[in-house]
């Protein structure tokens, strides 16, 4: 049986629940990463937030940083009432330039027309995939963002201690990310991590169609 992704939203609803705060840790660096992303030649950027829940980690900082004027967002998300919310959010922010699409962030297929991003999310992804998956998608990422394009993403820690973010973060520093940030607060299990890819090879093949990055689980 498939998570309830709307009911796990419903926590984000209380302000000190340990999803707000890392709402709130997400939007901080997701402030940062849109003044330190690399833009167009024309000062651009283009966002991609993949597993986009109903989008709230985003669009309200899209708003609130020039009016979404300058950014091109996409937002893919399989539940079509997330999804849904996300469009309401995006039209009522006045965010013309945010797509939101009802798609699978999983299959390779969702991005053959694609443009690699400026800034992409992974946030409440890594912790519902394998860590299999995981390696893929970082492996995969460099298809998905350009150089020195920024990553967001998070993984919370085990109930026994154990910390799967430490494998992640070593994850990406193989595959020529630089950390710009990594937030652990000792009395919550969440994590966040900002990456850079410093290291994007001159000639990036597109990606694989027919092809699986993830699965939740
Ligand atoms: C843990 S929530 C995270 C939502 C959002 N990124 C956030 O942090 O608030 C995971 C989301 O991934 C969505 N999801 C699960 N599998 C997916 C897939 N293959 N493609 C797109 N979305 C998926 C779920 O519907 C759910 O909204």
């Amino acid at each position: 049986m498939t998570k309830d992704w709307l009911r796990w939203h419903q926590d984000y609803d209380s302000p000190n629940s340990s999803l707000a705060r890392r709402l709130r840790v997400v939007q901080h660096d997701l402030r940062r990463a849109l003044t330190e992303a690399p833009h167009d030649a024309h000062g651009r950027r283009r966002l991609i937030s993949i597993c986009a829940g109903d989008g709230r980690d985003v669009l309200p900082i899209l708003a609130e940083h020039d009016g979404g004027r300058t950014i091109e967002a996409l937002l893919i998300e399989r539940d079509p009432t997330l999804s849904q919310r996300a469009r309401t959010a995006a039209i009522g922010l006045g965010l013309p330039r945010t797509d939101v699409r009802t798609a699978d962030a999983g299959a390779t297929d969702t991005y053959l027309h694609i443009q690699p991003a400026h800034l992409l999310l992974t946030c409440g992804v890594f912790g519902n995939i394998t860590i299999n998956d995981v390696g893929r998608t970082i492996a995969m990422l460099h298809t998905l963002v350009l150089a020195d394009g920024i990553v967001i993403w998070t993984r919370g820690r085990t109930d026994d201690g154990h910390d799967p973010s430490h494998d992640i973060r070593a994850c990406f520093a193989e595959h020529g990310f630089i950390e710009m940030s990594f937030t652990s607060p000792a009395d919550a299990r969440f994590r966040v991590g900002m990456h850079r890819l410093t290291a994007r090879p001159a000639t990036v093949p597109p990606m694989p169609p027919g092809t699986r990055m993830f699965s939740f689980i």
